[in-house]
């Protein structure tokens, strides 16, 4: 489960609200993530969008991107503001579906639910109804709205999962997302996803780009489709939330997505998620290519002439294609080379990548050039002794 392993769910809750209720009471202090109405602009709000808000939303406003950007909402729609802050999006949301429709605004931090009432009063709205809560566990019926919008708040759930489904429960068959959130190219080790501060500030309590999608996808959303990725950390203040996203690949996404008319089969959702392609993006967000093709080299070596040894036993004989196998170990080999530098990107060591290279060279020689097989076992000992490596270097820098 994505959700709910290495950290601890109490202190994540406290020290969200902690981070939002500052936001909230005093928006002017320094904030490692943007905050306020210039925020607002940089995240791709136009400014006809904002106008009529009133400052007090905008100044706590701390979305990291345009929901909007989806155009879903309709005269009359029925919407839920899932982590509505100060308003921003409550009263756009509220604007657009005009007196036919509704919209709820839940937030969980009290200081900020407090100043949503006040800004929904000065904005004069009628049709708007504030709940105090939580995402994952939403005080609404099933296929009560039509449309779900939040912006910034899915990386500061703990049980992203629970809430994905609480999304797709409350929304009517047909119903649509507008989503702006954070996502990112690593996971993050788990020794700083327990951080509770940096989770509060939008960076540990993200996601991997497509595992988040596959969050949506697997509950059975469809049409999944990300409207923007930017970077969004760039507008930190901190120099130490810049690097820690930069190591981990943050960036803000706006999604969209739709529930379908009728429902999809278990069959369906399981075949999606064991897809070849979605096994082999996983394994290189894991960094595990390396070590996964350098033990691939071993086993289509020494794994291959087992085989044939214990056939010869039997009685029996494969038929083996030597160029074949050859080609295949080879191939293996120069791969794990490859994504050994590859992982570099991660951790900043060259020496993993140089090992392997080494270990790669020497089983080719052995392979292409004068068998030895003293040589061809050294190869295949520094590969594998540089794909652990590897790997040991990688955990460390995704645990920054
Ligand atoms: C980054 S702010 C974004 C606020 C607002 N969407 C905006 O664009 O200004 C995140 C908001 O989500 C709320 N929040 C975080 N976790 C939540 C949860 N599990 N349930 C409900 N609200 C949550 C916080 O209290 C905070 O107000």
């Amino acid at each position: 489960m994505v959700a709910i392993l290495g950290f601890n769910r109490d202190q994540i809750f406290s020290a969200v609200r902690q981070m939002y209720s500052e936001v909230a009471a005093a928006p002017a202090t320094p904030f490692h993530f943007p905050v306020g109405r210039k925020a607002c602009l940089f995240v791709g709000y136009p400014k006809e969008l904002i106008d009529g808000v009133p400052d007090g939303a905008l100044e706590s406003f701390a979305g990291v991107g345009c929901p909007f950007r989806a155009n879903i909402v309709k005269g009359g729609d029925r919407v839920l503001d899932i982590g509505a802050g100060s308003g921003t999006d409550t009263l756009i949301a509220a604007r657009l579906v005009g007196a036919g429709g509704k919209v709820w605004a839940i937030d969980m931090t009290p200081a900020m639910v407090f100043k949503l009432r006040r800004n929904i009063a000065a904005a004069g709205a009628t049709n708007i109804e504030v709940l105090e809560g939580n995402a994952e566990l939403i005080p609404l019926p099933d296929a009560s709205v039509d449309v779900v919008t939040s912006n910034g708040v899915l990386n500061l759930v703990p049980d992203k999962a629970r809430a994905v489904a609480e999304i797709f429960r409350v929304l009517q068959a047909g119903g649509r997302v507008q989503i702006a959130d954070i996502v990112l190219s690593r996971p993050v080790g788990e020794e700083r996803r327990g951080d509770a501060k940096l989770w509060a500030e939008c960076v540990v309590g993200a996601t991997v780009d497509e595992d988040y999608l596959d969050l949506f996808r697997s509950v059975g959303f469809a049409e999944v489709i990300v409207l923007r990725r930017y970077d969004y950390f760039s507008a930190s203040a901190s120099a130490d939330t810049r690097r820690i996203a930069a190591v981990l690949g943050g960036r803000a996404a706006e999604i969209t997505m739709r529930k379908p008319m009728a429902p999809r089969s278990a069959f369906s959702v399981w075949a999606e998620r064991l897809r070849p392609n979605v096994l082999a993006r996983r394994a290189a967000q894991h960094g595990l290519i390396g070590l996964f093709t350098s033990v691939a080299a071993v086993a289509a070596c020494y794994g291959v002439l087992a085989l044939v040894v214990a056939l010869g036993f039997l009685g029996l004989s494969a038929p083996i294609n030597e160029q074949l196998w050859t080609g295949l170990i080879a191939a293996f080999a120069i791969l794990a080379a490859f994504a050994l530098a590859w992982n570099q990107r991660v951790h900043r060591s060259w020496l993993p990548a140089i090992v392997g290279a080494t270990g790669a060279l020497l089983v080719l020689y052995a392979l292409l050039g004068t068998y030895d097989w003293r040589i061809e076992a050294a190869g295949f000992a520094a590969l594998i002794g540089a794909a652990l490596w590897d790997r040991y270097l990688f955990r460390r820098a995704v645990n920054c």
